[in-house]
């Protein structure tokens, strides 16, 4: 293997969107008419639903495929580089956005922080993360480790830029979020800027910044390249 593998987002979703669409084709060819009691439920309607759910299915491929390319590129355009950043990259995972930042470098590092969740990214493994580093020939500018974003271990302001795809939403309770948040307002340098790009939650992680007196500003969603579509949010200390 040659190339760099960002694996495939959520691939439990992926999974069981298509297994939906299945059943809503499936369903319709063997049992036309269900009845149930007195009730004749005609299944020609669950044709929509199979088609739904593949059509979000193939969406969420491409993204994990070639949309997460572009998208990486829309987040680090917002920063004007110098070459010689910290650069924190939060839910890592197999490097995307570490390694793309560390391509901006010259004297500056990258590193990647993660708890290595199987089923939030497919073969999500620190030294998948690293050999795809050294696969983009920045193996030299990063350093990846195990930390979790709510408690980290570095000191404050230890950080010029902070980015993070895909990541907070996996924290599933909203003191834990207001954490993370704060978290990372801590470690960024006063003048450093931090870029969200998530699903959900994003007004919420903007409100927790904004309450630690940090400025913000949320970008919308770009609907041909993400999916489920991803906002971006930029937030200056
Ligand atoms: C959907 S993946 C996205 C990976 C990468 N940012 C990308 O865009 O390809 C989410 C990542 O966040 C990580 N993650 C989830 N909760 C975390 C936490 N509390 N601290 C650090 N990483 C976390 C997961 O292990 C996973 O690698």
């Amino acid at each position: 293997m040659n190339k760099a593998n960002y694996g495939i987002d959520a691939p439990g979703v992926i999974r069981n969107l298509f297994l939906a669409s299945a059943v809503g084709f499936i369903v319709p060819i063997i049992f036309p008419l269900i009845r149930i009691g007195p009730v004749n439920i005609d299944t020609s309607g669950f044709i929509w639903m199979g088609i739904a759910c593949g059509a979000m299915g193939v969406w969420m491929l491409l993204y994990s495929k070639y949309g997460k390319l572009l998208h990486r590129n829309r987040i680090l355009n917002l920063i004007e580089w110098k070459g010689s950043e910290r650069v924190l990259d939060v839910g890592t995972g197999r490097g995307l956005l570490m390694i793309g930042a560390a391509k901006k470098l010259t004297t500056g590092m990258a590193t990647g922080i993660d708890i290595w969740n199987a089923e939030d990214l497919t073969q999500n493994k620190m030294e998948n993360t690293l050999s795809n580093a050294q696969l983009e020939g920045v193996g030299d500018r990063v350093e990846v480790k195990n930390e979790n974003v709510i408690e980290m271990k570095f000191p404050d302001n230890s950080f010029d830029v902070v980015i993070s795809n895909l990541c907070l939403h996996n924290i599933y309770n909203i003191a834990d979020r207001k954490k993370a948040c704060a978290e990372i307002a801590r470690v960024l340098v006063t003048g450093g800027t931090a870029i969200i790009s998530d699903y959900k939650h994003m007004k919420e992680y903007r409100k927790n910044f904004d309450q630690l007196g940090l400025q913000t500003k949320l970008q919308p969603p770009s609907y041909l390249t993400t999916f489920p579509p991803l906002g971006i949010l930029v937030v200056k200390k």
